[in-house]
């Protein structure tokens, strides 16, 4: 655990509170609606990092990554009361001196607005956005009936 006034963060999957970032993640703009188990699921299986504060999770990001060549970055969100503090930041440079994230031959991530926050800590636009392809369902989380979110 690291600390930041009264904040501490983690990178230990056993430390991320799986119904706090639930709560998150199920009224997000791109992840609208997710079930639960979806997110247990993912954290399971991916390198997570939280901020707490006076035991309660805060703030979370999560990278998919093979550990070696690859890592794709999401899921990042800091709770609206405790913004603008840079712990959103803090969570980046833990990230990108995580000792399971250097020598990567690519680091993705996809964002609707907050590109600023990620060219701080080296991610830059795509170079050729036309060599990337993806299969994208927007409605994934979605309840029936609704629109589909814009996604990142
Ligand atoms: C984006 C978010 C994680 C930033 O968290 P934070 O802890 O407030 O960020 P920090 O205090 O570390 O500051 C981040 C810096 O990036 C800037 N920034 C750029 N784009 C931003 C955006 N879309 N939202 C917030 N900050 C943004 C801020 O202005 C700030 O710069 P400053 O220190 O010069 O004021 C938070 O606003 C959030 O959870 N937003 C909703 C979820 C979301 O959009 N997540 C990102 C998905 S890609």
């Amino acid at each position: 655990m690291e600390a930041k006034g009264e904040y501490t963060a983690s990178a230990e999957r056993e430390d991320q509170q799986l119904g706090r970032i639930h709560a998150y993640l199920s009224r997000s703009y791109w992840a609208k609606g997710i079930p639960l188990e979806k997110v247990a699921t993912s954290i399971q299986n991916s390198l997570c990092v939280g901020v707490f504060l006076k035991g309660e999770q805060v703030g979370f990001s999560r990278v998919v990554t093979d550990r070696t060549t690859f890592a794709y970055l999401c899921d990042v969100y800091v709770l609206e009361e405790h913004r603008g503090r840079g712990l959103a930041s803090w969570m980046m440079r833990i990230i990108r001196a995580h000792p399971d994230l250097q020598g990567l031959r690519r680091f993705l991530l996809a964002t609707r607005d907050a590109h600023e926050l990620y060219r701080r800590h080296g991610f830059a636009a795509v170079k050729r956005p036309e060599s990337l392809m993806e299969i994208l369902n927007p409605s994934y989380f979605q309840d029936p009936g609704e629109p589909p979110a814009p996604g990142p």
